[in-house]
């Protein structure tokens, strides 16, 4: 090759490859290229195979699986144990610890970060060195994005630039909060999403894990009981709190959630539970109806001698579940009035939960005033809204840790929130150009329009910032996919505002770069497939048969995420068949079709949703399912009139509000044994 156009190559390549979700800080780019063919091995350096928990071993044999999924190369060596020195001409990753340049591994605000992690890329070694091990998982993320942008640009095998640099997070805290209280989630999609973010470097996960919908013309009446409400930690039979979560369907055993945690783990993510008291807990006075405030059974009476010993028996009976070193008490919308015990509460709280368990609290940002008693220093602090909530800045003058969770940047809600409050997806026009000074927001902005309200980048107290997503309608609000296209794009912004800040390096992404390099990156995201990609290109017939005679008939697609095309022409059976249950059309893993009423259902939460039309029996109907991330509709018989699938919503008891809802397409079993019907041209095609 002529040097000129090497060189032009290579500064091509060193503005692409700085350029990742989020952005690498420091990266110096030599005159070659480490090549990532299928001979490719990693050896993790002996000296620390077993250091930190994970192990940086452990981290190793994810990494594997990592590159398997986005180089296609199936047949990769297994991970090995050794030195550097071990390397030979095959091309190596090395992971390994001790970085420890205190200058360029550091948080924003000068602290040195386990976080941090230096890389140096020769021909045939590419050496992570992490401050700790989740400084080299971190590592792993940007080579794997590295690989997969290469790829796409037309590499193949996948080439990277030689050359050294160094990468750390601005803040300690980039979390993403998911409301699992008022919508249940399975732990296998939970476990998903973990994986999903921590490709973007996002490194916990808050779960407020119970609550209830709130509606007041049922809370404040009789039938204040029968307001949906979720606690999804189950304790076991013989737990004093057995009684407290009777929804044994709707809620984790300890083994399922401590898988779910050991696999965010896994991934560099902690998981934060949340069990919010003394507000928000609907679900403790359905079980202990004595423990509330008259006439409020959402708020706990306090300074009832019962409640604070139930509060501290919940915790006693979960805290050995989580590893976490914090845990959220919620104390979020209490009863200002009762400000003094409220905050002698938490105080007590903060002591009885380190005392017992060493883990550290968090509470929302709550309006508390009082003249005579202060929540303790050693609570951190979570903001969420102006301005009824404390102001941070002022907070973090009084020397409390804070973590920006500001409504107007930060908030997401199942599909919808009352009168559009906040955005489908994090708004990236705001997050990009929204602060004061025009420039992009970062955890130390907590308004779009007074600057007295951000603080610097480097205030010691500013930890960082969870994004939220709330479900405020519940479990008929959204399927699970659902959740994850609202956050999809949202987690990859944040990581990256939260990674690299914004206004601070000349490093940072720029929104259109961002806007380019997203879709790449959310496809090739490894370790899960919550798009449910086919891997066929867009536009690709997914299957197509002619007839089916023998029902059921199993497919080789679990299940296929939108855009799609679903089409079949159905002949019902005459004798109706209405009075036993219905038998399902079509099954895939996150959606069931239903002949009668043309009803899809969402086998997470069992909820169905029909479209009301009960097709002529006897007599071949054409159906083409139309579906995008946003809606699912469908054509009869060539029609153009769109029949949408919908739910409708209650929004807080005020008014009701219909939606349209996304299925992934049925695609695992087609038709089933008791199906008398005839069933022809079932096509499944992208797009
Ligand atoms: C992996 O498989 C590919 C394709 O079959 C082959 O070309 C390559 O040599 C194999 N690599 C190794 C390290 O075995
Ligand atoms: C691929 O490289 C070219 C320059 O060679 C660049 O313009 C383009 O944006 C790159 N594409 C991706 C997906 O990175
Ligand atoms: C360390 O940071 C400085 C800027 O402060 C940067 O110029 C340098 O390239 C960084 N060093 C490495 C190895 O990344
Ligand atoms: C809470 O319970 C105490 C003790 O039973 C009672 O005196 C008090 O009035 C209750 N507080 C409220 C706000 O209902
Ligand atoms: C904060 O925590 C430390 C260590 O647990 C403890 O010694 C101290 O008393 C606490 N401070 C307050 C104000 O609670
Ligand atoms: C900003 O902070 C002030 C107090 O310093 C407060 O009164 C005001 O409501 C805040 N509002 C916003 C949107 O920043
Ligand atoms: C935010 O506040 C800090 C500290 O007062 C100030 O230095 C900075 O310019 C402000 N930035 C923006 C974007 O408002
Ligand atoms: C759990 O059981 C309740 C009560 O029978 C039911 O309403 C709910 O739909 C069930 N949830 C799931 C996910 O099966
Ligand atoms: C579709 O067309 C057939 C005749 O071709 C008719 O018998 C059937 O009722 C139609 N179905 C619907 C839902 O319109
Ligand atoms: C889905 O709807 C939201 C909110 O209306 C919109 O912002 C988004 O672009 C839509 N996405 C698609 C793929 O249509
Ligand atoms: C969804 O749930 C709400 C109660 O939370 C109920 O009022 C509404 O009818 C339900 N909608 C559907 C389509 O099931
Ligand atoms: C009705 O459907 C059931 C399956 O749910 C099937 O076993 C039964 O044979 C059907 N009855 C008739 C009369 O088709």
């Amino acid at each position: 090759m002529h040097w000129r156009n090497l060189s032009l190559l290579l500064v091509l390549a060193a503005r692409q490859i700085s350029a990742q979700i989020p952005s690498v800080k420091f990266f110096t780019v030599s005159s070659s290229f480490f090549i990532v063919d299928s001979s490719i091995q990693i050896i993790v350096d002996s000296e620390y195979a077993d250091s930190g928990s994970p192990t940086l071993s452990s981290f190793a044999q994810t990494f594997r699986d990592d590159i398997i999924s986005v180089t296609g190369f199936s047949n990769i060596s297994s991970v090995q144990t050794g030195s550097e020195t071990s390397s030979s001409e095959i091309p190596t990753v090395f992971l390994t610890l001790g970085a420890s340049d205190s200058s360029n591994l550091t948080l924003f605000n000068g602290q040195l970060t386990g976080e941090g992690y230096e890389f140096v890329i020769t021909d045939k070694l590419y050496t992570i060195k992490g401050v700790e091990t989740i400084g080299a998982w971190w590592g792993t993320r940007t080579f794997l994005q590295q690989v997969v942008l290469s790829i796409t640009n037309g590499s193949n095998p996948a080439t990277i630039p030689t050359g050294e640099g160094t990468d750390s997070p601005g803040w300690e805290v980039r979390g993403f909060m998911l409301d699992v209280g008022r919508h249940w989630f399975e732990t296998s999609f939970l476990a998903d999403l973990c994986i999903y973010a921590s490709f973007f470097k996002i490194q916990e996960f808050h779960m407020h894990a119970s609550d209830y919908i709130y509606d007041p013309s049922f809370l404040y009446g009789v039938d204040w009981r029968d307001l949906y409400t979720g606690f999804r930690f189950q304790p076991p039979s013989d737990s004093p709190i057995f009684g407290l979560v009777p929804e044994l369907n709707e809620s984790w055993t300890q083994d399922e959630f401590t898988a779910l945690q050991t696999t965010c783990s896994n991934h560099g993510i902690t998981i934060i539970p949340e069990i919010d008291t003394p507000a928000h807990s609907l679900a403790i006075t359905k079980w202990k109806p004595e423990l509330m405030i008259n006439g409020t059974p959402d708020l706990l009476n306090i300074t009832y001698p019962e409640t604070i010993p139930t509060i501290k028996s919940i915790w006693d009976a979960l805290l050995p579940w989580f590893t976490s070193s914090e845990v959220s008490i919620g104390a979020d919308e209490y009863d200002e009035s009762l400000a003094d015990d409220y905050i002698t509460f938490v105080n007590d709280m903060d002591g009885y939960i380190s005392g017992t368990s060493g883990k550290s609290i968090r509470i929302w940002g709550t309006l508390e005033p009082s003249t005579t008693e202060s929540i303790s220093t050693n609570v951190t602090i979570q903001h969420w809204w102006f301005p009824g909530g404390s102001i941070p800045v002022q907070l973090m003058d009084q020397g409390y840790s804070v973590i920006n969770s500001d409504q107007v940047f930060l908030y997401l809600d199942g599909k919808t929130s009352d009168q559009d409050q906040f955005p489908w997806e994090l708004n990236a026009d705001l997050l990009w150009s929204g602060a004061p000074d025009g420039k992009g927001w970062a955890p130390n902005i907590f308004s779009a329009t007074d600057p007295t309200n951000n603080t610097s980048i480097d205030n010691p107290l500013l930890r960082g910032s969870i994004m939220a997503m709330w479900n405020d309608w519940g479990n008929n609000a959204t399927t699970p996919l659902e959740i994850y296209y609202q956050l999809a794009k949202s987690l990859a912004m944040f990581g990256e505002k939260t990674w690299a800040g914004s206004d601070v390096r000349d490093t940072g992404l720029a929104q259109d770069e961002f806007e380019r390099l997203f879709p790449i990156l959310n496809a090739a995201a490894p370790g899960q497939n919550l798009n449910r990609a086919t891997g066929l290109p867009p536009s690709a017939q997914v299957f197509h048969y002619d007839t089916v005679s023998t029902f059921p008939l199993q497919t080789s697609f679990e299940s296929v995420g939108p855009p799609y095309t679903f089409s079949f022409s159905v002949k019902p059976p005459s004798n109706g068949n209405s009075s036993s249950p219905a038998v399902p059309l079509f099954t895939g893993l996150d959606s069931i079709f239903y002949l009668e009423s043309m009803t899809f259902e969402d086998p997470s939460t069992k909820i169905r949703y029909d479209l009301g039309v009960d097709l002529v029996s006897d007599t071949f109907t054409s159906v083409e399912i139309h579906a995008t991330l946003n809606h699912t509709y469908a054509l009869l018989n060539g029609s153009s009139e769109k029949l949408f699938w919908m739910s409708n919503l209650d929004i807080w008891g005020e008014y009701m509000k219909l939606v349209n809802m996304s299925f992934a397409a049925p695609s695992y079993i087609i038709g089933a044994d008791g199906f008398a019907g005839e069933l022809v041209n079932v096509s499944l095609k992208l797009g």
